[in-house]
This record gives structure tokens, C-alpha cells and sequence, in this order.
């Protein structure tokens, strides 16, 4: 799997009425099922949705989830209780399973939308009943899956510099990119001028503030 899958994948919404082929099908669980966990819990299972009827039902579980009811497929993504040795993390988990699936079909050219279900209880709740889930299985998201009718455009522009900091958050240096310019060190001399008077430093800075701690903020 190189990189260009990873920018290639765009959220497809629109499908036309080809089937997912089974060996397609067999990649997507494959790859599901490759993705990390915490613990190596592994506390996922899949429910892959080609009834109609159940597609219709399932594309009310969800305000934004229409795609599903357009798609010849879904994929609910699944939690089992029972299988979660650190339950607080059963999402991170599920949601890395998702998006191994969401690139694995990139790679066969099929199209793929998440629709997110939990933490939402009414759309947990709804998938559930339509899936009949037993109490010890959680719905995590839904899949749309399908062969793409209009494959939008890429969108540009998303990465940002500025969002990357480096050795911590150093929002002090406002609009310099921090992974991009080295930060100026506070003991090199400013290359703009010098000051005629700094600060006194070591043995005598603390005496200096213990006398003056009202300006020990500024200094
Ligand atoms: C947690 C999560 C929930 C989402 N829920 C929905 C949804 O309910 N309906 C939908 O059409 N898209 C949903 N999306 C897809 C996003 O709208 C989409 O990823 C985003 O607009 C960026 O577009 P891109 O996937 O084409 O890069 C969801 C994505 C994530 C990660």
C-alpha cells in the first residue's frame, strides 16, 4: 500500500447498482482486521449488509447516512464487549479498522463513505435494531460501499504547516511555521540591533527579583 492511497481516498456518496465482488468483499475484512489495537484487543466484528431492504433501513439510522440507502453494500463496523480487554479504547480501535477498509477499496478503485453512528445512542440504537444485535455488540460506524457513479474531486489545500509543531506547542512564534523555520534561540543576540541593557543573569537575577518580584513576570 503506498502513500498515494492515502491521498487518492476522497468519500464517495453516489454508487451505481454494480455488486462488490466476494473477493473484494474477502479484502476489505482482510484489511479490517490488519489495523492495530489497543492491547492487541482486536474487539471488532463486521456485519457486510447487501439486502436491500436492510440498506433502506439502514440509510434512516443516521441524519447524513442517505449513501447507504444508494449503495449496493455496507459494512457496519462493530464493537464486542466481551472481547474488549481495555474497553475505553474500543473506538480508536475500530475507527483504524475503518479506515484500513476505507483504503483497501481505494486500491480496487471502489468508493467508500463513513457514516458515524456512535457515540450518537439514537443512531446506536437504531443500527442495532436493524441489525439485531445482541446487547454485547456495539455499532461503531456504517460503510457505504460501491463502485463510484461520479468520483469527486480531490480536495487541495488541506494540508496546513502551521498545524505542525515540532518539540512542543510553541504558539509564541505565531505565524513562523514551526516545522519548517528553526526557532530563534532566546541566547543567540537578535540579529535586528542590539539591546543596550538586559536583564541581570545567575546568582545575582535572583537577588535582583527577590527584592523586585514584581518584575520577575516581565522579565
Ligand atoms: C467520524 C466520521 C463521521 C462521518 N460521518 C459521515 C456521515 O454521517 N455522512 C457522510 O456523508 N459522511 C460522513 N463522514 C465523511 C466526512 O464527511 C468526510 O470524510 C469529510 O467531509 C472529508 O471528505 P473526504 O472523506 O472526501 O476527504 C464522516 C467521517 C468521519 C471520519
Amino acid at each position: 500500500m503506498t502513500a498515494n492511497l492515502i491521498f487518492d481516498r476522497v468519500s464517495v456518496r453516489d454508487f451505481t447498482g454494480e455488486p462488490i465482488k466476494m473477493e473484494d468483499q474477502d479484502l476489505l475484512m482482510r484489511a479490517a482486521m490488519a489495523a492495530p489495537s489497543a492491547m492487541n484487543q482486536q474487539c471488532w466484528e463486521f456485519c457486510i449488509v447487501d439486502d436491500i431492504k436492510m440498506l433502506e433501513e439502514l440509510s434512516h439510522a443516521a441524519p447524513y447516512a442517505s449513501p447507504v440507502g444508494r449503495a449496493p453494500l455496507a459494512i457496519a463496523v462493530l464493537g464486542n464487549i466481551g472481547l474488549m480487554k481495555t474497553p475505553m479504547m474500543w473506538q480508536q480501535d475500530l475507527a483504524a479498522a475503518t479506515q484500513n477498509i476505507l483504503l483497501a477499496a481505494t486500491s480496487r478503485g471502489i468508493g467508500t463513505v463513513w457514516i458515524g453512528i456512535a457515540p450518537h445512542q439514537d443512531r446506536m440504537d437504531a443500527v442495532s435494531k436493524a441489525l439485531n444485535l445482541p446487547d454485547s455488540v456495539k455499532p461503531f460506524c456504517l460503510i457505504a460501499v460501491g463502485h463510484p457513479r461520479t468520483r469527486p474531486e480531490h480536495k487541495d489545500g488541506r494540508y496546513k504547516p502551521e498545524r505542525v509543531h515540532r518539540n512542543g506547542y510553541r504558539s509564541r512564534c505565531g505565524d513562523d511555521a514551526i516545522g519548517i523555520r528553526p526557532i530563534p534561540s532566546r541566547n543567540k543576540p537578535r540579529p535586528e540591533g542590539r539591546r543596550l541593557w538586559r536583564w541581570p543573569g545567575g546568582r545575582f537575577r535572583r537577588i535582583f527579583f527577590r527584592h523586585a518580584p514584581f518584575l520577575s513576570r516581565t522579565a
